[in-house]
């Protein structure tokens, strides 16, 4: 039976590295990691820790132009494989994230603020790091463009949804994509 690990872009939010952990501990047992197109560590450091064994998951980005250089990037990077998510037009409906009160973009809530001043390891281990290297929690595969913070509310769905992909989109992204 195959095995693999699925996007998860949040993972950066559990630990600082924890991109890469997933991508080392994945190579470390011989399966394929995928990293994501919002995941808070570059791709580019993704892959250098996954032995090459690593593939990626694109978002359908509505501007043809963003979306064809960032194939390029990714395909210039050595990755082979590339999972395309197709219901990304869509918001996720996790139960658990409205028990929670876990909402992307991230919301100052008084839970949130109360939870973070409650696990000073975690601000130690993941929250300073972050804001050390980025000035926040920032999506890190992003070109200047699209960059937005974790917690910004105008994030450029514009650019980054589309609600109109069909197979002519997969079939651009295939001649493109030489893997
Ligand atoms: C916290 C979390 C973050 C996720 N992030 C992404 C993502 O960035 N890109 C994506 O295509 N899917 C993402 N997914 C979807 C998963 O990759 C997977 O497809 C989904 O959880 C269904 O698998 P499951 O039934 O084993 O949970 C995420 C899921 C979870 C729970």
């Amino acid at each position: 039976m195959p095995y693999g690990i699925s996007p998860t872009a949040s993972a950066g939010l559990m630990s600082d590295l924890g991109e890469i952990d997933l991508a080392r501990a994945a190579a470390r047992m011989g399966v394929p990691c995928t990293a994501a197109t919002n995941s808070l560590t570059p791709v580019e450091d993704i892959f250098e820790a996954s032995d090459g064994l690593l593939w990626f998951q694109l978002y359908m980005w509505r501007d043809l132009a963003l979306r064809n250089a960032f194939i390029e990037r990714i395909r210039s990077i050595g990755i082979r494989t590339l999972l395309v998510t197709v219901d990304g037009s869509v918001g996720s409906n996790r139960e658990n994230d409205y028990r929670n009160g876990f909402s992307m973009p991230l919301r100052y809530t008084p839970k949130l603020i109360a939870q973070v001043a409650a696990n000073p390891g975690w601000c130690l281990r993941v929250l300073a790091p972050q804001y050390l290297k980025r000035g926040a929690f920032m999506k890190a595969n992003y070109p200047p463009e699209l960059a937005r913070k974790l917690t910004d509310k105008t994030v450029d769905h514009e650019h980054t949804k589309s609600d109109r992909q069909c197979w002519d989109d997969i079939m651009r992204i295939r001649d493109k994509w030489p893997g």
